[in-house]
């Protein structure tokens, strides 16, 4: 994700990226090769050796809670990877450490930013569809392999699948229609920790169904996808583009920006990853509050996910 959020501050007219950390030199070394700037091993000495507003944390989950607490004390705004951290009181540790700093601090739950996700929250604000009766929000594939030294494979440090994927389909949820008044929960587990977990959700009459697993076979591609009901038409995006129904007109499929990346290829390509770090640096630079996604938001979204993994066996 460290080369991810590089990529796309290399779009980013108002940001430069001035160093990368790596505790392993022979990734720093290579990563700051590829994008001009300097490494480093440690947090600390790069913050001696070069001037920045904002630190970046694209480490593993139980790392973001130590790591933005540092970088707050140093008076930098910090951009985190999702999910927060691993429990609640590492999240609130991480707030107040912000807000006794006076620095910003920004959860990269890159799904409500997400063009297509960001058009269906769109619809259920406009209520051009009527009221949401309805969503299926899924999201699989096969366990991850790419992590250092495996830590995604162990459930102290990752949370399992249910924290570390799924919580992206309980944030798209509670972005939706906030806290779920009820919430039952069933999944299996393994060495990993949660590997498969299927939620349903109420809102009062409204229902939220999630499906996320990362125990697929090797070859299984990796699919998210959803399915929002609405008393008027409905929102599909499964096997084919983000498709808008409405009773009595032909179905639509939305066209999103396309701006050219200036390393070849589509910003759109980015996805939710372009958008969320744009949406954070102009953020930082006009004042004005976060408001798609907030510490206290990205909080909710780790109790909620530990809910729900509570709840299987
Ligand atoms: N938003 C998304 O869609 C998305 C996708 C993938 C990962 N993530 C999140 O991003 C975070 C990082 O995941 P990843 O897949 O990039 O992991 P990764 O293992 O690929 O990369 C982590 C890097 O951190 C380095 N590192 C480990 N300990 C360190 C330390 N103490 N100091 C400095 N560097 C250290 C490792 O050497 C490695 O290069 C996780 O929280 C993960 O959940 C988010």
């Amino acid at each position: 994700m460290g080369r991810m959020h590089a990529n796309v501050y290399s779009q980013l007219e108002q940001a430069e990226l001035v160093a990368v950390v790596d505790i392993k030199p022979e990734v720093g070394s290579k990563f700051g090769g590829d994008f001009g700037v300097p490494s480093y091993t440690t947090l600390d000495e790069a913050l001696a050796s070069v001037e920045c507003n904002v630190v970046d944390i694209c480490l593993p989950t139980w790392l973001h809670k130590d790591f933005t607490v540092a970088a707050a004390k140093a008076g930098k705004n910090i951009f985190c990877e999702k999910p927060m951290a691993l429990n609640v009181s590492e999240c609130d540790e991480m707030i107040a450490a912000c807000d006794a700093a006076g620095v910003r601090l920004s959860i990269g739950h890159c799904i409500r930013f997400w063009p297509e996700y960001a058009k269906l929250k769109e619809i259920v604000v406009s209520g051009s569809l009527g009221k949401l009766l309805s969503v299926n929000l899924t999201r699989y594939g096969a366990f991850p392999s790419w992590s250092s030294d495996n830590w995604l494979a162990d459930p102290e440090k990752s949370g399992g699948g249910a924290l570390d994927m799924h919580i992206h389909d309980t944030d798209f949820a509670l972005y939706l229609l906030g806290t779920p008044q009820k919430l039952v929960s069933f999944g299996t587990r393994d060495q990993r920790g949660v590997g498969q977990i299927f939620t349903t959700m109420t809102f009062g009459d409204q229902i939220i169904h999630l499906e996320g697993g990362w125990n697929l076979p090797r070859t299984t591609p990796f699919k998210h996808a959803f399915r929002a009901i609405f008393e008027r038409g409905a929102a599909i995006m499964d096997a084919g583009p983000l498709t808008i129904h409405e009773d009595g007109k032909e179905a639509v499929v939305p066209e999103f920006e396309k701006m050219e990346a200036a390393g070849g290829g589509n910003i759109s390509d980015l996805g939710g990853y372009f958008f969320e770090l744009k949406y954070y640096v102009d953020k930082l630079i006009s004042g004005e509050p976060f408001e798609v996604t907030t510490p206290d938001s990205s909080k909710e979204s780790v109790r909620v996910a530990l809910e729900e993994i509570s709840q299987v066996p």
